[in-house]
């Protein structure tokens, strides 16, 4: 069965008992950062993924939604084949969890009840991941689009641009002020460039942090162009 291996250490646990408390348990632990004892993390899972089939409207998510994503064959475009490993790889690198989680631990098995509960098809497909890997200039879209795209995409973390008022975390730069050191940082790399790159790989291929990558599911070139534009890059 998929998810089996973590299934093992669940039965050993919750034998004979009711699962919605564990559930209950598992919904509060999605929303709360405190999920990961790092002192310095403030993403929740709910910062990043929806529980609902679709994301709140005006709400553009780095992850998939987590509706149905229990019983998916593979996680993570086909990169991770055990559902554990596939939130433990979120839970280390974006919300800087010390260990991963273990199948045995009580966070672990209310999270994957919670899962569970969220996922009524047990048919659910693998959904696709598509990484940019090389780094291309996008055409400009719309600085009014963009103003969207900034507010449903980058504000809960990035606050208020020019200001970085209301912002998640004081480590999330103030957008876009932050692309004047570039030319020191990056000489001859037109800053646009190391923008997309940003948001295209998160703190992947060596970029370092701990943002998000944007998938071309998550973000399409079309926003990120009209995101850009209102960034006046
Ligand atoms: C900072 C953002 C961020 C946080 C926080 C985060 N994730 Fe993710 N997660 C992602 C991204 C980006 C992906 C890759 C795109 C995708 O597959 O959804 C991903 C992928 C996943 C997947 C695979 C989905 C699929 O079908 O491919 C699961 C499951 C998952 N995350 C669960 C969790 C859980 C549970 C938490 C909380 C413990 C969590 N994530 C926290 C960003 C995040
Ligand atoms: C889940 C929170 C989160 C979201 C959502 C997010 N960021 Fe970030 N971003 C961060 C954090 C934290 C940093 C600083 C650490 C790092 O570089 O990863 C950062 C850094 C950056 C940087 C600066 C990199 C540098 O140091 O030069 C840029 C540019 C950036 N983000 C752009 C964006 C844009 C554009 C969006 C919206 C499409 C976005 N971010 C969405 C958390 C986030």
């Amino acid at each position: 069965m998929r998810g089996a291996l973590w299934l093992v250490g669940l039965l050993a646990v919750g034998c004979g008992e009711s699962t919605e408390p564990a559930a209950d348990f598992g919904e509060a632990l999605f929303q709360d950062a405190r999920l990961s004892e790092s002192q310095y993390n403030r993403f929740s899972c709910a910062t990043c993924h929806a529980p609902t089939p679709t994301p709140p409207a005006g709400r553009v998510l780095a992850g998939h939604t987590l509706h149905n994503a229990a019983f998916r064959p593979s996680w993570w475009g086909g990169y991770e084949t055990q559902l554990l490993d596939a939130v433990n790889f979120c839970y280390v690198h974006f919300m800087r969890g010390v260990s991963p989680l273990t199948p045995e631990e009580p966070k672990s098995r209310a999270l994957y009840e919670y899962l569970v509960r969220i996922s009524p098809d047990p048919q659910a497909p693998a959904l696709p991941f598509t990484v940019v890997k090389d780094i291309r200039e996008v055409p400009r879209g719309t600085g009014s689009r963009g103003a969207e795209v900034y507010r449903a995409a980058c504000q809960d973390c990035h606050g208020e641009p020019h200001t970085g008022k209301g912002r998640l975390t004081e480590r999330a730069s103030v957008l876009p002020e932050v692309v004047r050191d570039y030319d020191t940082l990056f000489p001859g790399v037109p800053k646009s460039l190391v923008v997309i790159e940003k948001v295209r790989h998160g703190q992947f291929f060596g970029v370092g942090g701990n943002m998000p990558p944007y998938s071309l599911e998550a973000l399409s070139d079309e926003d990120l162009g009209a995101l850009l534009a209102f960034l006046e890059l």
